[in-house]
């Protein structure tokens, strides 16, 4: 039967390629869309048709140029990439958006290359199009793994619907330094976290059909380590050991692949020496070969030519010749395939069986978008006016920005605030900024579109409110080209800030980090208040104790002086579009806070990297005062601010009846009692951790394996349950591989890293 089959294809290819040869077909790729074959022998057959530079040609990305609704440039660079165009040297572009752009540029590649393969477009959809979610560190606070797929899923109904059709996430890269402006870009600082907020995002991004026009291709980047850039510099070196790797940074990565995603981004950083983007062992070893992972890894920004700057590559044919024979698929931006890669082939230092094996791959994924059926598919003019800024889309951006919002700290029952005759004094730039809640990976969206924190609290009448801004958040300009100087020394306007204080019965003061101070390459080295908000919240403190912080921020600051001083503290990240509705729903109690930080708040910097799994060390911590020569600082304590996990709620919780029970072989059932005995209805994220106490390479003190979000009425009582399979349980040995160890073990349940319920039980 499969031989019947095989020799029906191959007559099929061969007649198609016969008759396309001699028809001069503008649209020669589109014919071979026959509905007979697989997408596997769709890419055969095309590939067989295709000339060494058509297939390079399809590992050449290209960033947008001109307006490409007008005339074509016809000098300089932007000519020459119009002209790889024409001739099929294209493979994708980047940050070409809008309908009428998009299928500009299609039409250039469909209707006027040789054989008219599509384009694929790709964009960097990181937390929304235009309508913006919160930032991704702000939507892992959630811990809603539904609420985070949603949000995913909406960024790709408005993307696609600008034309776009792959984006360049999720960044499912783990860190434990905050002072790593792309923390805010993440799901935080652990693992088994961020690997099922990784397959969230994917599901929520391709959907379970790919070539629907609502869907998009997803890209788990950056391949691999980027996180653990040295001192939190963006872009430095990675120099991290087998087991953290295997352990805390692949995990993520692997997840995305068995979640499907359909590509990767390696990385700009060196792993031990290699860079990523040169890197075989990860790229084709362990991705392609050991996962098996069938899509393709297109290169970060440039980071093929980089290799020259790292030391690696001593030009650009070098670096050319080595990424391509490391797997890295797609050129994006280096100049480098599309320049070298033929020649190399031909001097025999590139296999073509490896430019055929890339070709492949990305023709691939355009088979499963549907592009060879209609490249124009996401160009619909109508679609794209109504779905994008649509009020289904900003329903769901508000629910998950309110579920990512953390309550760090409440006494006194301060909060929730009375919604009727209370005198309210809003203290802060960012209270009514419109722009900085977009943070700072919003190419599409336009400057003031956020709903302010003044403007949500203004819909709560019943109150009166006034508003100072105290001091400016930025002097200069914020944009491109990045300004970041947060006001550092202009405090004239702090008087009319104590002025509105020293009426208020309660201050809502909105401080923290402008958007655009977190991200790609603002790397911080202080991470407190920037400017002089800590002089302003100090100097309104001194009239009016009342005090709810509500913190704007892209990566968690060292706030000691807050959470010893201030009685009510929010986390509110970034949150989108409708950060001031969701803020204000928090501050008035329409919605209970249940987030939970993904991400350890230091003390101090220098405590950074600090994160809850850490290791127990020959000389762990002790209580007894008299041992001096163990694990820690003598001028600060060894516990974070705020744990991993950390969040309040305005009702109480409470966890009792922790009981552990074997159920088969490495089968044990974790089971524990849930009660709300405040006066709220509120959710909670009931964190389950483990510790294997002896291994063969030592395990954390303890590791988060489950999760559960559960929802309870005041005075309501729930049993939770909780599996522990091998899955949770072993861990990967130096050597790479995943084994279960027999042993004992501890298992802990609570609202936090730093739980208080443990047991006790061993593996045979
Ligand atoms: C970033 C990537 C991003 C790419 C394209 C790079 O600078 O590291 O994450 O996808 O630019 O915008």
């Amino acid at each position: 039967m499969n031989t019947i089959k095989s020799f029906l294809t191959t007559i099929l290819i061969v007649v198609t390629v016969v008759a396309c040869t001699k028809s001069q077909n503008k649209k020669l790729a589109l014919n071979t869309n026959s509905t007979a074959l697989t997408i596997d022998e769709k890419v055969d057959q095309l590939i067989s048709m295709m000339t060494l530079e058509e297939k390079i040609g399809q590992m050449n990305q290209y960033n947008g140029f001109w307006d490409v609704t007008g005339p074509a440039p016809s000098e300089g660079h932007e000519a020459k990439k119009y002209d790889h165009l024409r001739k099929g040297y294209v493979g994708s572009m980047l940050n070409v958006r809008g309908v009428n752009d998009v299928r500009a540029v299609q039409k250039i590649a469909v209707e006027e290359s040789r054989l008219g393969i599509p384009l694929i477009i790709g964009f960097d959809v990181i937390h929304g199009y235009k309508t913006l979610s919160p930032i991704p560190l702000a939507e892992a606070a959630s811990w809603d793994l539904e609420a985070i797929k949603k949000s995913s899923e909406v960024a790709a109904l408005e993307a696609s619907a600008a034309g776009i059709n792959w984006t360049f996430a999720p960044m499912v890269d783990i860190s434990r330094d905050a002072r790593w402006g792309r923390v805010m870009e993440g799901a935080g600082e652990d693992a088994f976290l961020g690997s099922k907020i990784a397959e969230a995002r994917i599901l929520g991004f391709q959907g379970n059909d790919l070539s629907k026009n609502n869907t998009i291709a997803a890209c788990a980047k950056h391949f691999a380590g980027y996180g653990f850039a040295e001192a939190g510099k963006d872009y430095n070196t990675v120099d991290v050991g087998t087991s953290t790797l295997n352990n805390i940074i692949f995990p993520p990565f692997k997840t995305s692949v068995e979640a499907g995603v359909k590509t990767f981004m390696n990385s700009f950083n060196e792993l031990n020496g290699v860079p990523a983007t040169g890197n075989s062992t990860l790229q084709r070893k362990i991705l392609k070969d050991k996962w098996n992972f069938d899509g393709f890894v297109v290169s970060d920004w440039g980071s093929i030519m980089e290799m020259i700057a790292h030391g690696h590559a001593k030009d650009l044919k070098q670096a050319a010749e080595i990424s391509a024979n490391a797997g890295s698929d797609m050129d994006m931006e280096s100049y480098a395939y599309v320049s070298e890669l033929a020649d190399l082939v031909r001097e025999g230092k590139v296999s073509e069986e490896f430019i055929n094996d890339a070709a492949r791959r990305i023709l691939k994924v355009k088979h499963e978008l549907g592009l060879f059926d209609d490249p124009y598919k996401y160009c619909n003019l109508e679609r794209e006016k109504e779905v994008i800024g649509s009020s289904e889309i900003n329903e769901v951006v508000l629910d998950v920005a309110k579920k990512s919002i953390v309550l760090l700290k409440n006494e006194n029952e301060l909060l929730p605030l009375k919604q009727k005759n209370q005198k309210i004094a809003l203290i802060g730039a960012l209270a009514s900024d419109k722009t900085s809640p977009l943070g700072s990976w919003r190419i599409a969206a336009d400057d003031n579109t956020a709903i302010s924190v003044l403007e949500g609290m203004q819909k709560y009448s019943g109150n009166k409110l006034t508003y100072a801004k105290g001091t400016d958040v930025a002097l200069g300009k914020i944009g491109f080209p990045f300004e970041l100087e947060i006001n550092t020394n202009d405090k004239t306007e702090f008087n009319e800030a104590i002025d509105i204080a020293q009426e208020a019965d309660v201050v809502v003061m909105v401080l923290g980090e402008h958007g655009f101070q977190s991200g790609e390459a603002r790397s911080r080295t202080k991470i407190g208040l920037p400017g002089v908000q800590q002089e302003l919240l100090e100097a309104v403190y001194e009239v009016n104790k009342n005090i709810v912080l509500v913190l704007n921020n892209g990566r968690p600051l060292t706030i000691t002086w807050a959470d010893r001083h201030i009685p009510s503290i929010i986390e509110a990240w970034q949150l989108g579009t409708q950060s001031g509705n969701a803020i204000a729903q928090i501050l008035y109690g329409d919605y209970n806070p249940s987030g939970k930080l993904p991400m350890t708040f230091p003390r101090s910097v220098g405590q950074i990297p600090i994160y809850y799994n850490y290791k127990n060390t020959g000389r762990p911590t002790t209580d007894n005062p008299n041992i001096v020569f163990w694990s820690h600082y003598i001028d600060e304590s060894n516990t974070p601010l705020y744990p991993f996990g950390h969040g309040l709620s305005y009702t109480n919780f409470s966890y009792s009846q922790l009981k552990v029970k074997a159920k088969g072989k490495n089968q044990i059932e974790v089971s524990v009692v849930l009660a709300n005995t405040g006066n709220y209805k509120g959710k909670e994220v009931a964190q389950l951790y483990i510790r294997d106490l002896f291994a063969s390479v030592t395990r954390p003190i303890k590791e988060l394996k489950g999760f559960k979000l559960v929802e309870l009425a005041p005075n309501e009582t729930k049993a939770i349950t909780f599996k522990l399979t091998e899955k949770e349980l072993g861990f990967y040995n130096n050597e790479g591989v995943f084994i279960v160890e027999p042993g004992n073990f501890k298992v802990f349940v609570g609202g936090s890293s730093d739980t208080v319920l443990e047991e006790d039980f061993s593996l045979k």
